[in-house]
């Protein structure tokens, strides 16, 4: 009897319980699933950041944590996790960052907010260049990043890449290491940062990188709120270097009451809503993962916790 033991917090567990139950029916003749079971026994652990279960030692036969967010920051540093980490891709998720991302894109590219704001009676007509003037750069490549780009490829952006390594996506221009992200960034009029937080990628957005972009650029943030140095953003916002910052996600969430951000004007704050994990497509991809373990198949999604994603 396989012990999957559910550690996403009792909020999670009301809405993620009948998903899983399916998904895992499909896969294993016999489980038993829930946040209630004895640690001691767990072979895998569902695991959520914010859900108060961050002591892994409690799991000492585990196989595998399985996360339920894409982004693993919170528990790829954590000294007590010796189990393989496997973090969370699914396809609903994803889906809703390519409508986030292409939403906000078209906001900036359509100049959307003159109309929506209201002419006022001034009959000045600017119609929008079409999409294959505009260059947009989309950093990071992964399974968001590289969807995300495929989609702008589809409305007809000129698209920039940037990875840590080399990367192959259709349609776009995709650059990696330090020289490509001044090639990706350069003269880009959108920017959407779609890496993980590491070491490697804090403040990848500085004063130095902002002024590379096209004058009035608009960014995109739905990745992590230190992928940006926010002092240097608001600079950059204050001298029309950045005409808009859409920012999803911050360095404190929530976002304090008293931080610029709130009342700025040319600053969109969206509550780290971009992209949801859905329960039914992402119990699927976590009952793949433990029917992979019970079958001693590699396991998906594993986390390189030396680079930190
Ligand atoms: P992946 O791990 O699939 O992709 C990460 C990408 O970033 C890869 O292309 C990787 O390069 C690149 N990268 C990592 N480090 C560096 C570096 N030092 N220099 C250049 N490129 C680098 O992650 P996902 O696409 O699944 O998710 C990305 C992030 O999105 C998550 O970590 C999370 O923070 C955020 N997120 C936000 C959500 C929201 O609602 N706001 C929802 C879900 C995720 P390479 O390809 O070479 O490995
Ligand atoms: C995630 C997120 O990482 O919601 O899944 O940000």
């Amino acid at each position: 009897m396989v012990q999957v033991f559910f550690a996403g917090g009792d909020a999670r567990w009301a809405v993620y319980e009948a998903p899983l139950r399916r998904a895992l029916d499909a896969v294993l003749p016999e489980y038993v699933l829930g946040p209630d079971l004895d640690p001691a026994l767990a072979e895998y652990v569902i695991y959520a950041p914010g859900a108060g279960c961050d002591d892994f030692t409690q799991f000492p036969r585990a196989k595998a944590v399985l996360g339920l967010w894409a982004g693993v920051e919170k528990i790829a540093p954590n000294p007590t996790l010796t189990q393989p980490l496997a973090r969370m891709v699914d396809h609903g998720l994803t889906q809703g960052m390519v409508e986030y991302c292409l939403g906000h894109a078209l906001r900036h590219h359509l100049g959307m907010d003159r109309y929506i704001h209201g002419l006022k009676g001034d009959w000045k007509q600017a119609p929008p260049p079409l999409a294959s003037s505009r260059k947009v750069a989309v950093l990071g490549l992964g399974a968001l990043g590289h969807a995300v780009a495929e989609a702008l490829v589809q409305v007809g952006f000129d698209v920039h890449g940037w990875a840590r390594r080399p990367r192959e996506v259709a349609g776009i221009s995709a650059h990696h290491g330090p020289e490509g992200l001044r090639a990706a960034l350069g003269g880009a009029e959108i920017v959407i940062l779609l890496l993980p937080q590491t070491a490697g990628t804090e403040n990848t957005l500085n004063a130095e990188t902002l002024a590379l972009l096209a004058p009035g650029a608009a960014v995109i943030n739905p990745g992590r709120g230190p992928l940006i140095d926010d002092e240097a953003l608001l600079a950059a916002l204050e001298r029309g270097q950045v005409g808009h910052a859409t920012l999803d996600v911050f360095r404190i969430e929530p976002l304090p009451p008293e931080h610029p951000f709130w009342h700025h004007p040319n600053v969109t704050v969206t509550p780290h809503i971009a992209a949801e994990t859905r329960p039914e497509t992402s119990a699927q991809v976590i009952a793949e993962n433990i029917r992979r373990g019970e079958a001693s198949e590699p396991l998906l999604h594993l986390v390189d916790r030396q680079a930190g994603y």
